[in-house]
C-alpha cells in the first residue's frame, strides 16, 4: 500500500527535477544481517532478493532508467560451495517466477558478466528472461544485474576484444564500446550498504564522475525509504566534473 508518506516525499524528488538516470548499487550485508538474526547467512540472501524487489520498484516510481546492480562478483566463487549454490539456485528461482512480473510492469532485465561460467540451464534462462523482456516501445526501466563480474577483469577484456579487432588507437569514446555496460550512461549514483565505504571492483570504468551514497543499514534491510533518501541527497549535490560549475 502507497502511503501519503510515501506519495509526498516522491513527489517533492521528482519536483527537483534531477533524478538520477543511472542508479548502480553494491547489495552489501546480507551475511551480517542473517548473522545478528542467528540465521544462516543464505537466510540474508534470500531477504536480499526481497529487498531488490523494493528497490526495482522504487527506482521505476521515480523515472530512474537504469539500476545496476552487483548480485555476484568474480571474487564471489571463493565462496563457500553451499553458499554458492544457493545464490545461483536463487537466481534460477527469481528466473523462473519473477518475469511475468517484470513484463507486467514494463520493466526490462539484462544479465551482464562473464556469463559462461554459469550452468546451460542458467544461461538459457537468462536469456530467455532477456528476450522476454525486450520490447517495441521504451522500458520503464532496465535492470542491469552483474554477475561474475569485477571491474579489472571487464577492462582487460574489452582490451583484448579491442586488440583483436585490430583497433589501432582507442580514445575513452571508443573504447567504452568493448565493455558489457556499452550503451548505458555511466551511473550518476551508486548506492553501498552495510557501512562499507569502497568500490570493491565495481564498475571501476563507469564510475569515474558517479556520486556516492553509503548507509549502515544491511542490503536486507534497504527500502524505497532508504532509495528516496538516497536520491535526496544526490539531488543535493553540485557535479562540477573538474569544472567549475556544473
Ligand atoms: C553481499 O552480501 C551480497 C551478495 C554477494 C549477493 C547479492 C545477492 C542478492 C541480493 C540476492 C538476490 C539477487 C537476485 C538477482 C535475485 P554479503 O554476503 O557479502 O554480506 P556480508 O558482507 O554481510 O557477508
Amino acid at each position: 500500500m502507497l502511503s501519503i508518506w510515501t506519495d509526498i516525499q516522491r513527489r517533492r524528488l521528482l519536483r527537483s527535477g534531477n533524478i538520477p538516470k543511472h542508479v548502480a548499487v553494491i547489495m552489501d550485508g546480507n551475511g551480517t544481517w542473517a548473522a545478528r538474526r542467528r540465521l544462516p547467512r543464505t537466510a540474508g540472501h534470500a531477504r536480499g532478493a526481497e529487498a531488490l524487489r523494493r528497490a526495482t520498484t522504487e527506482a521505476a516510481a521515480l523515472g530512474v532508467e537504469y539500476l545496476t546492480v552487483y548480485a555476484f562478483s568474480t571474487e564471489n566463487w571463493k565462496r563457500p560451495k553451499a553458499e554458492i549454490d544457493y545464490l545461483l539456485n536463487l537466481f534460477l528461482k527469481y528466473l523462473r517466477e519473477k518475469v511475468p512480473d517484470l513484463v507486467q510492469n514494463k520493466i526490462t532485465i539484462r544479465f551482464l558478466g562473464g556469463l559462461k561460467k554459469f550452468s546451460p540451464q542458467l544461461q538459457k534462462l537468462m536469456k530467455a528472461a532477456e528476450q522476454k523482456t525486450t520490447y517495441a516501445a521504451k522500458p520503464l526501466l532496465t535492470v542491469n544485474v552483474m554477475l561474475n563480474y569485477g571491474g579489472r577483469a571487464e577492462i582487460v577484456r574489452a582490451v583484448n576484444t579491442a586488440l583483436q579487432a585490430k583497433e589501432k588507437k582507442l580514445t575513452e569514446n571508443s573504447f567504452t564500446r568493448y565493455l558489457y555496460t556499452t550503451g548505458l550512461p555511466d551511473p550518476d549514483l551508486l548506492i553501498r550498504t552495510s557501512g562499507q565505504l569502497r568500490l570493491s571492483n565495481f564498475l571501476l570504468w563507469q564510475s569515474a564522475y558517479t556520486e556516492f551514497w553509503f548507509t549502515r543499514k544491511r542490503w536486507p534491510d534497504f527500502d524505497g525509504r532508504l532509495f528516496r533518501q538516497a536520491v535526496r541527497s544526490f539531488q543535493r549535490r553540485q557535479r562540477r566534473r573538474g569544472a567549475l560549475r556544473a
